[in-house]
């Protein structure tokens, strides 16, 4: 067992550090020299795709955090509506959908029967269903009309990590090919994004190579009841995905909140000495959500909070406000999940280690949920 865990003590350790490689892995073949992406694999014609008036994400867990990222990029990029939900939620709604809405299913393991009924239930109505998957030949996939594979290699440990980045991966090519395909005013931005997506593994090295203070940190955190997860835009769903890992495996009490809704609620929470991580977006590019977050953190600060800040290189705005600072590197706006949600993984496995829980197998929970 020791051999397999590559040296490491445990399978979310070494899934953690493959990442770089899951995400180059899943780009590979699929960005060609003219920084075009061909999707082969995808077998949903481009004039199915060109007639898609809706894009419906389900997903459960981890691939719904996934999914809420897809939607900024999506919309964004194509124009064209998308919803994401719960798989668990989706199908007794009664949802609304045609042949013209497309249906994409994130699932790491295929097997999630939550998302195994959505996708069933889609297709009944007429939807077109592509799978983002990570296991070949899974059940989601073999009953989906197309599916494109993730290529993180297989997860062992309970808590997903490698494949959610892949995940994320994965939905960006989908949201730019279908900007490709459908044409778009963002020629110029798409291929920007392009060309940092082949580069983002080596970020992502970047970061795992500078995780030792977030490791002394969560160490320094380990009688605590309680951490808080602020975000905005696609840093929201980082701040679920961070709050998530710290449930499952520290078992601590742990929520994401979307910072613009602090002072509708949550900030009734903040007390002395309270852990807040805040991932904070680019001062670039979204400059105005930027501030908004800076002066959050002030509000929170003022009422005792221990700020962890995740934050660009370079941005200096955040330094008075920050009793921890998490650097990472600058991406583009849409990208920045990719390197942001690596020290709340990091964070949350050091946690459960020093709280002495056992990291690959927490409990009460199952690798792949099969059951409804
Ligand atoms: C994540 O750390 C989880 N253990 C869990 O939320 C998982 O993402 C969810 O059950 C979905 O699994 P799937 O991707 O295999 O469908």
């Amino acid at each position: 067992a020791a051999a397999e865990k590559g040296g490491y003590d445990y399978f979310m350790l070494k899934e953690i550090a493959e990442q770089p490689k899951a995400v180059a892995d899943t780009l590979l073949g699929r960005i060609d020299a003219s920084g075009s992406l061909t999707l082969d694999e995808v077998r949903i014609s481009a004039s199915a795709l060109r007639e898609v008036d809706k894009v419906v994400i389900v997903a459960c867990g981890t691939a719904f955090h996934a999914g809420l990222i897809a939607k900024y990029a999506i919309e964004h990029w194509t124009r064209i509506p998308c919803e994401v939900e719960l798989a668990s939620e989706f199908r007794y709604r009664d949802p609304i959908l045609d042949q013209q809405t497309l249906v994409i299913a994130i699932s790491q393991s295929g097997e999630t029967m939550d998302t195994l009924m959505a996708l069933r239930h889609a297709r009944e109505q007429g939807a077109r269903v592509l799978a983002i998957c990570n296991t070949n030949g899974s059940t989601i996939p073999r009953e989906s009309d197309a599916v494109l594979y993730t290529h993180a290699g297989p997860e062992v440990a309970v808590a997903s990590t490698k494949a959610f980045l892949t995940q994320l991966v994965a939905c960006y090519l989908v949201a730019l090919y279908l900007g490709q395909v459908r044409g778009t005013k963002w020629g110029d931005e798409i291929g920007a994004v392009i060309r940092e997506l082949s580069r983002i593994s080596c970020e992502v090295e970047r970061v795992l190579e500078t995780m030792e203070p977030v490791r002394e940190l969560a160490r320094s955190l380990a009688s605590k009841n309680t951490v808080l997860f602020l975000g905005r835009h696609v840093g929201y769903p980082v701040a679920l995905e961070g709050a998530l890992k710290l449930k499952e495996l520290a078992y601590m009490h742990a929520e994401g909140f979307a910072a613009g809704e602090l002072k509708h609620g949550p900030i009734a929470l903040i007390e002395d000495d309270l852990p807040v991580v805040v991932v904070v977006p680019s001062p670039r590019g979204r400059s105005v959500l930027h501030d908004k977050i800076v002066s959050n953190m002030q509000e929170i600060r003022a009422r005792g909070a221990r700020t962890i800040v995740i934050a660009e290189e370079g941005d200096e705005a955040v330094v008075p406000y920050a009793d921890h600072l998490i650097r990472i590197p600058a991406t583009p706006t849409l990208l920045q999940p990719l390197v942001a949600t690596v020290p709340l993984q990091v964070f949350a496995c050091e946690l459960a280690t020093a709280r002495g829980n056992e990291v690959d197998q927490p409990r009460n929970l199952a690798k792949s949920v099969t059951v409804e």
